[in-house]
Order: structure tokens, then sequence, then C-alpha cells
């Protein structure tokens, strides 16, 4: 494995995403909504370091199962609870690759009336369409991702630095 981000380099970059979203929510109580299972530390950090007042939601999503590319097909596997009507919500994802989970999480999210939907990813697949992603930490290039919550098959979210897996060629690091 090659290590692309240290617990140093994360930590500026959720803190300048979080920069960022508090400068643009002020008194607005967004409402910070996690695609599980890969956001669960991104968004425990970013909560504490945007540092006003918020709400905590989460959806599950998969299109990934057990493999290593996308299904192309999203599933919702478990939805939130918070009635967003004329919310601000921002949707929270560790790395947006295709871009396809979250275009069907917006989609989901704006049928039910909030009052905004931005996006925030921890990494971006580099080549992703402008606008899929209002917030963005990283570019990465190809090359699966593990740690920092992000799991290959469930395994290495617990690792606290983030990794390309072996045998992948290119695993450079963009900052934006
Ligand atoms: P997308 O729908 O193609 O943008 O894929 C997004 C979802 O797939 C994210 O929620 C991630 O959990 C997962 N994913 C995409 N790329 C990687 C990776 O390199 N490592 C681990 N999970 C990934
Ligand atoms: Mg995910």
């Amino acid at each position: 494995m090659k290590r692309i981000l240290s617990q140093r380099q994360i930590r500026r970059t959720v803190r300048s995403i979080a920069e960022a979203v508090r400068k643009d929510y002020g008194d607005k109580r967004p409402v910070l909504i996690g695609v599980l299972k890969g956001s669960f530390i991104f968004l425990a950090d970013l909560a504490r370091e945007i540092n006003i007042p918020l709400e905590v939601d989460f959806v599950k999503a998969s299109s990934y199962g057990a493999a290593q590319t996308s299904s192309g097909e999203v599933r919702l596997l478990q939805d939130k609870t918070t009635d967003l009507t004329d919310r601000h919500v921002l949707l929270v994802e560790d790395i947006a690759d295709t871009g396809l989970t979250l275009e069907r999480l917006r989609r989901h999210i704006l049928s039910q009336s909030p009052a905004s939907v931005r996006v925030c990813a921890l990494l971006v697949r580099e080549g992703m369409e402008p606008g899929v992603v209002d917030y963005a930490g990283r570019v990465v290039a190809p090359g699966f991702v593990v740690g920092y919550g992000i799991d290959s098959a469930e395994d290495y979210r617990y690792l606290p630095d983030i990794w390309i897996l072996d045998g992948e060629q290119a695993w450079q690091i963009d900052n934006v």
C-alpha cells in the first residue's frame, strides 16, 4: 500500500472545507447528511471543525458491494429521519468516483423540499465533471483508496491515514 495522505494533510483538508462551509452557512443551521459507511470519520471531524450550530443525519447507499468498481446502480439501503422541508442540506461523502451516488442522493433529497442542497466530498476522482461536488477536499488519481473510514470489502476503515492499495499504478495526489 502507498500512503497518499497523512493525518496532518487530512486535518488540513478537512479544516479548509470546514472554513468554506462555515462562511457559507453562518446561522442557517445546516443538516449534514453523511453517506454511510465511508463518511463516518470524515463527518465526525468535519462537524467539529465547522463549529457552527448544525444537525447530523445519515443515509446508507451502496453501489460497490465488495467489488472495487461501481455497479452503476445506486441503492438506498437506509434513509435519514430528519424532516428536510425548508432545511439547508449538506451531503457529506468520503470519495466521489463516478459521481453517480451523489447525483442520485441529491435528487432524493431535492424531492423533500429542502431550502438548498449542496455536496461535499473529502476526495474527488480526477476528471469528475464540474457541478457534482460543491466542496471538494483533494483530487485523487486512479487507484483504490482506503483508510480514514474508507474501505475495501469492509477492511481498512480504521487506518488513520489514507492509502492506495497495492498493485495500482497511479497513486499521486494533487492539492486543490
Ligand atoms: P460513485 O457513485 O462512483 O461516485 O462512487 C462513490 C462511492 O463508492 C463512495 O461512496 C465510496 O464509498 C465508494 N468508492 C468510490 N471509490 C472508492 C475507492 O477508491 N475506495 C473505496 N471506496 C470507493
Ligand atoms: Mg460511500
